[in-house]
């Protein structure tokens, strides 16, 4: 039930097609018997007599087992294989009423899947399901993406993707300062252990947010979004220990990896 129902609206949707089908049967049942009473009291008016539907008669009539045993002598065909002989029985009922209805229903589903394209085939349901799909992806992710700061910041150094787009980020915005290869400039070496301001991804995603502007470093929050800091913070972390050409002097305290540094400025009061 949880994977079949998503939300609340198609709770409501479903409760409402379960009323309507009731609905529709308890309606049903009020017209065949009114059919019945009118039938009724007609046949009486004629002075014939009717007799109380029996759904034993209905179904002898329908299985088409009208030809009692004693009488098959008369449908009896005239060949004869080893023994083998053959009866002339009709077709039952109930199987010629579902072998036209099934001609019927071919007649629609051909009209409404192959002539008029009402209802979309298999593949193109399939594309239509897949964009559903990717807008949820997209909804879900814009959703995420905003709500990351630096304690639900992730540490995602071996994801590809993210490293790959925080490359791109620190290039374009980063690399002025701390070199192409992080190796140091106007701002410190991000490359070595040592950090001004705490070594984890939630120190470094602090930094990034938050800026240490009396010391030259930008406040990024106006101008990254946050899983664009997350992305640049997780890149700054795979260059750890590259140990690039040119590389600055370490700065601040060594870090022990993995732990926040508890003596770091509380830059979020900046
Ligand atoms: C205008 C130059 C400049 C730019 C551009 C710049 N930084 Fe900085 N950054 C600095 C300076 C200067 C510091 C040192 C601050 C201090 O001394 O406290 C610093 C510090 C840092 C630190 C802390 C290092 C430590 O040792 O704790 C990180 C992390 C950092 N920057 C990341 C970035 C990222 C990511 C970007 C790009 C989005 C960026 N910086 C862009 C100048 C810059």
């Amino acid at each position: 039930m949880g994977t079949f129902i998503k939300s609340g609206e198609e709770l409501i949707q479903l409760l409402i097609l379960i009323i309507l089908i009731l609905t529709a049967i308890v309606l049903l049942f009020i017209v065949l018997n009114m059919y019945s009473v009118i039938h009724k009291i007609i046949a009486e008016k004629e002075g014939k007599t009717v007799e109380p539907f029996s759904f034993q008669k209905w179904w002898q009539k329908e299985a088409g087992t009208d030809v009692p045993i004693e009488k098959e002598e008369a449908i009896l065909l005239h060949h004869n294989y080893d023994g083998i002989q053959e009866l002339d029985n009709h077709l039952p009922p109930w199987w010629v009423k579902m072998f036209y209805a099934s001609i019927a229903f071919a007649v629609i589903y051909l009209g409404l899947y192959h002539v008029w394209n009402i209802t979309p085939l298999q593949e193109e349901e399939y594309q239509i399901a897949m964009e559903e799909g990717k807008k949820e992806v997209e909804l879900y992710q814009s959703k995420t993406a905003n709500s990351i700061d630096e304690k639900t910041v992730k540490l995602l150094v071996n994801d590809s993707k993210t490293v790959s787009g925080g490359k791109d980020i620190f290039t374009g915005k980063c690399a002025a300062c701390h070199g192409q290869a992080g190796e140091g400039g106007v701002g410190p070496n991000l490359t070595d252990e040592y950090w001004l301001h705490g070594g984890s991804i939630h120190d470094i995603f602090k930094t990034v947010k938050y800026g240490v502007p009396e010391k030259g470093m930008i406040a990024w929050q106006a101008t990254l979004k946050p899983n664009e800091i997350q992305s640049v913070s997780n890149y700054i972390l795979s260059i750890q220990g590259t140990k690039p050409v040119n590389a600055k002097a370490p700065q601040g305290d060594k870090a022990t990896a993995g732990v926040d540094s508890t003596n770091a400025k509380p830059v979020a009061n900046l």
